[in-house]
Order: structure tokens, then C-alpha cells, then sequence
């Protein structure tokens, strides 16, 4: 009789666990911490942006949002990361406008660079500036030309290597321009500031992520804005048309991505922190001080991000095989 009570009891009582043991499996993303991988150095503007987010979607997720910089080959080393991670929602990629350029510059990669993640939203829109070390010898656009020109490679670009930003706004200037500089490559533009702060680089095209409060505090001199507009926060700097050299525009956009394969609930979890980020007054206020917006929540969205990367491949890729701009 024991016997079988204790089975009568057991059978309904294993289900219950059952269910709530699956239930689990499904339902209880995140389960730990995650990571948000920031595929360059600590301090620079990816960086600036990511931790920014990170903190917010850790108040709305429930877990720490955990943000690890790794860093090198132009942000594909941090990319190759999250495209090889277990697809559980746990580690994601916080990338730019990198996304769109490495398919085509990339011949060789150890991931896929588009079929390796799932879009999850975009983030921001951020605009570049061209800023020189303060004793640069040179007063505005047209001289800063010049001295490139004449410099030849005495003259020094630095940039996050092939594959980042500062690296295809540096070549599509010297490009533009006809000049030759020596390109000094960094991990990220954090440290390359560094060196235009030390006066022992020249030039850095970077985003007002990280450029705002240097140029504010007259720290660095600025050249121009490749952007169509002028930046309503810093807007006494001329786009680069206005300062003489039409057609060379570039602005940064940030996406963020799991890796493929993930669950589609994960994905969708992730995409409603991502929104509730971007909508957190905290988040519009320090994005609006350094120059930036949160992109409408409409934009937050898979299918959105999909279609802006999508064209953005699209776009580059021309421009790339006609300058031969290749990593290899
Ligand atoms: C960074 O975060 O260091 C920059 O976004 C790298 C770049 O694209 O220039």
C-alpha cells in the first residue's frame, strides 16, 4: 500500500517537475550574466556607447550585462568571438558600420561575417570628425590638405586597422586627397587618441562619441565633419563639402547581434532590453551630449537592422574593389 501510494504520488509529482524544468529551459533567459563583446579598445567610442547600453539593459534584463573588449584585426577577432559563441543568447556583439565593410575588405575569415549572427536591432547613428594634435601645423581644411600632400609619409594617420571606421574614413581621405601618409594602427581609436593627445600622431578621423568633449576642451583642432549636415551639437565645425572637398562622407551606425542559431524567443527578449535601452532617459541624455541619438525604436528591430546592413554591404562594396581597399 505504501508502495503504491508513494508511486501514485510520484508519477503527478515528476511531471510537475518536468514541466517546470522545461519551462525553465525555455522561459528563463537570461539564466547568468551576459556578455556584450565590444570588438575595440576600452574608452573608445564603440566602447563609450557599449557600456553605456550594457548598463541600462542590465537594470531592464535582470542580469548583468557584462561588456568584455575584445579587440584586434579591425574589430574581426571580437566579431569571430560572438559568430563561434554558443547560440543561447548569453554573449552578444556590439559592432558598427564594420559590419558592412568586412564582408567585401575580408577575403579570409575563420566566421561568416554575415551568415555567423542574428541582427537584433540598430542602435545610433554617430557622426566623424577629423581631428589633428593641437600643434598641428595647419588652420583649417584646405591647409590640412596640403600639409598631407607635402608631408608625404612624414605625415602620420592613425586608425583601428582594416575593418574599423577611423581606417576607412583615413583611406577614403588620403584617397580623396592624393596623399600618402604612414598609417599607424592601434586596437582601438581610444589608445590612437592618445597619441593625437600626446602630439605624437598627426591626424585621426573618429566619432564624436569619443572626440566631443576633447574638442570642446580645444584639446585636439578639428578640420571638419564628413557628413552631409553639420553636427547640431558642435555646430560651428564645416562639413568636409563646405570646407572644399565634396563627396566624402562617412557616418558610423551600431548594431547589435547573436550569434546565429539563437532561439527565437532569446532573440526577441533581447531585442525588447535593446528597446527599453534606447528609451531610458539616461541613455538619451549622455548619447545627446556626445553627439548622437538612439535610433527610433522601429529601427530597434530585427528586420529593420537586417535591411540596413544589407544595403550598407551593398554600398561599400563597389567603393571597396575600385580602391582595392582589401585587408589581405
Ligand atoms: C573604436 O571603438 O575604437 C572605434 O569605433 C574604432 C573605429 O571604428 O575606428
Amino acid at each position: 500500500m505504501p508502495l503504491i501510494t508513494r508511486r501514485a504520488l510520484a508519477a503527478p509529482a515528476l511531471a510537475t517537475l518536468a514541466a517546470g524544468g522545461s519551462a525553465r529551459a525555455q522561459g528563463a533567459f537570461p539564466s547568468r550574466p551576459i556578455t556584450m563583446i565590444i570588438p575595440f579598445a576600452p574608452g573608445g567610442p564603440t566602447d563609450i556607447v557599449g557600456r553605456l547600453l550594457a548598463e541600462s539593459m542590465s537594470r531592464e534584463i535582470g542580469q548583468p550585462v557584462v561588456v568584455e573588449n575584445t579587440t584586434g584585426a579591425g574589430g574581426t577577432l571580437g566579431a569571430q568571438r560572438v559568430a563561434t559563441a554558443r547560440p543561447d543568447g548569453h554573449t552578444v556583439l556590439l559592432h558598427h558600420i564594420g559590419m558592412g565593410v568586412i564582408p567585401t575588405m575580408y577575403r579570409r575569415l575563420a566566421y561568416d561575417p554575415v551568415g555567423g549572427f542574428e541582427p537584433l536591432g540598430l542602435v545610433t547613428e554617430v557622426p566623424m570628425t577629423l581631428v589633428g594634435r593641437k600643434d598641428l601645423p595647419a588652420a583649417n581644411l584646405a591647409d590640412l590638405v596640403a600639409l598631407m600632400r607635402s608631408s608625404g609619409d612624414r605625415f602620420n594617420l592613425a586608425d583601428a586597422g582594416i575593418g574599423s571606421s577611423s581606417a576607412l574614413c583615413g583611406a577614403l581621405l588620403a584617397n580623396a586627397i592624393g596623399a600618402k601618409p604612414t598609417v599607424i594602427p592601434f586596437r582601438g581609436t581610444g589608445p590612437a587618441m592618445q597619441e593625437i593627445l600626446g602630439g605624437r600622431v598627426d591626424l585621426l578621423c573618429d566619432q564624436t562619441t569619443q572626440t566631443t568633449e576633447y574638442i570642446r576642451g580645444g584639446a585636439v583642432k578639428v578640420f571638419a565633419t564628413p557628413s552631409r549636415a553639420r553636427i547640431a551639437t558642435l555646430p560651428e565645425i564645416p562639413t568636409t563639402a563646405e570646407a572644399g572637398l565634396p563627396g566624402f562622407e562617412v557616418t558610423v551606425w551600431h548594431g547589435l547581434y547573436a550569434p546565429r542559431g539563437t532561439p527565437a524567443p532569446v532573440l526577441a527578449r533581447l531585442t525588447a532590453s535593446l528597446q527599453a535601452a534606447l528609451r531610458d532617459p539616461r541613455v538619451v541624455q549622455r548619447f545627446t551630449e556626445i553627439g548622437t541619438a538612439p535610433v527610433p525604436q522601429e529601427d530597434a528591430t530585427p528586420e529593420a537592422h537586417r535591411r540596413f546592413w544589407m544595403a550598407d554591404i551593398a554600398k561599400w562594396k563597389p567603393i571597396i574593389e575600385a580602391t582595392n581597399g582589401y585587408a589581405d
